[in-house]
């Protein structure tokens, strides 16, 4: 069967997403801003689930079309197969986004699209209620420049929910943009990761489950798992054959982290062991300004205070130029900083040799990458290249 999925990921990381899927084995892959398109089978399909770490949702694409009123929309939906997806007992809610487009209520758009699909199913079906009492299979409309684009939300919950993060810290990542900026740098799993501000330890894990190239899907499930039309097995036999490729590294002390709060520091034991990386992660409560090491060549990954608030700011700018510093004298060492700290650089004491703008959930972002010299005798492979 042959299916057109689409991963949605967060601005700027398209590229990212795209070398994931062609590690996956994807080829032409259709990227515009903030999605990427492919087609594959009910195995690739799977195989995204559990392995795109940079993705923040996937969607199965189902039709797309013109409509610049309620009756083309009707109309058009109406005629089209939705017993294929959804069963008698399917639970459909459908979320909508509009955009610059001659239609322009989402709550009427709503009513229309589910409108439609009830009369298509009752005719397939020969029904008139609809439980929705079985497994959801969510409808995604969007129209965009009165370009309708219709899917099934295949994942769920977001990619970023990968199963161990319980708790909520201050501030942390997404695991989807803490995966992204890992696989923006050039640190790999023989060198030394340290993430001296490391919160509720969102960085680690995900970079200790890239170095035990475990996918980040393994421990949730996804919607699509409860789908009649894909065999239990298929999603079975996927689990297995990325289980079988975890690797066992249990070094500890390759990646390291710690942060001055201690309330912080037991988030990060506790998710470590939620994730079953506690063996291989080093977490100690140390604040910034004591933070030293003889070790060469290794890797800062981190995502600082911001001081989003105007009284925390100046505290913010001390503590830049105190990485700065730090960091500076570090000098076989790659350092890679997200913040949204105004002059960063200035503050830190350097340019930087690269800069992305991210967005960190609504914040504006830039990723400060500055590259130290290559470890002797290794053969690193590249960072994601993204168009400046
Ligand atoms: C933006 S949060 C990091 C969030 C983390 N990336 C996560 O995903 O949970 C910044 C962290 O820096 C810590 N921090 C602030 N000042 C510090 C200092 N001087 N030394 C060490 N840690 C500090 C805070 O306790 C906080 O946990």
């Amino acid at each position: 069967m042959q299916l057109t999925l689409q991963a949605h990921t967060a601005f700027g990381l398209e590229a990212v997403v795209a070398r994931e899927l062609k590690g996956l084995g994807v080829e032409n892959v259709i990227s515009e801003n903030g999605k990427l398109t492919w087609d594959t089978d009910i195995r690739g399909m799977i195989d995204a689930h559990l392995w795109l770490r940079c993705a923040d949702r996937i969607t199965l694409q189902i039709d797309t079309f013109q409509a610049r009123d309620f009756d083309d929309l009707f109309d058009w939906i109406k005629t089209m197969r939705w017993e294929r997806w959804i069963t008698k007992t399917s639970k459909f809610p459908v979320n909508v986004k509009l955009n610059k487009s001659q239609i322009n209520s989402v709550p009427n758009t709503q009513k229309i699209v589910k409108k439609a699909i009830v009369e298509r199913l009752s005719q397939a079906y020969n029904m008139t209620q609809f439980p929705e009492t079985g497994a959801v299979c969510a409808i995604e409309c969007v129209i965009d420049k009165d370009q309708v684009t219709l899917g099934l939300n295949t994942c769920g919950a977001g990619l970023h929910k990968r199963g161990y993060r319980k708790l909520v810290g201050e501030a942390p990542l997404r695991e989807t943009l803490a995966a992204a900026l890992i696989q923006l740098s050039y640190w790999n799993k023989d060198r030394l990761l340290v993430d001296p501000f490391c919160g509720s330890g969102t960085i680690l894990i995900e970079a200790a489950m890239i170095a035990r190239n475990q996918a980040p899907g393994l421990n949730r499930e996804f919607a699509a798992e409860a789908w009649p039309w894909i065999e239990k097995k298929e999603w079975l036999d996927a689990r297995q054959s990325a289980g079988s490729k975890i690797e066992p590294i249990t070094e500890k002390g390759l990646i390291a982290g710690y942060d001055e709060d201690p309330e912080a520091i037991r988030l990060s034991l506790y998710h470590l062991q939620q994730a079953g990386m506690s063996d291989l992660v080093h977490i100690q409560q140390r604040r910034f300004e004591d933070f030293s090491t003889q070790k060469k060549f290794g890797c800062v990954i981190t995502n600082p205070p911001y001081g989003e608030r105007l009284s925390e700011v100046e505290q913010v700018q001390d503590l830049t130029q105190i990485m700065g510093k730090k960091l500076r004298e570090l000098e076989t060492w790659s350092i890679y900083v997200i913040s949204a700290l105004e002059d960063f650089e200035t503050y830190y004491g350097k340019p930087a040799d690269r800069r992305r703008k991210l967005y960190n959930g609504p914040i504006p972002c830039t990723y400060y990458q500055y590259a130290g010299p290559k470890p002797p005798r290794e053969n690193q492979p590249a960072p994601v290249a993204l168009p400046e």
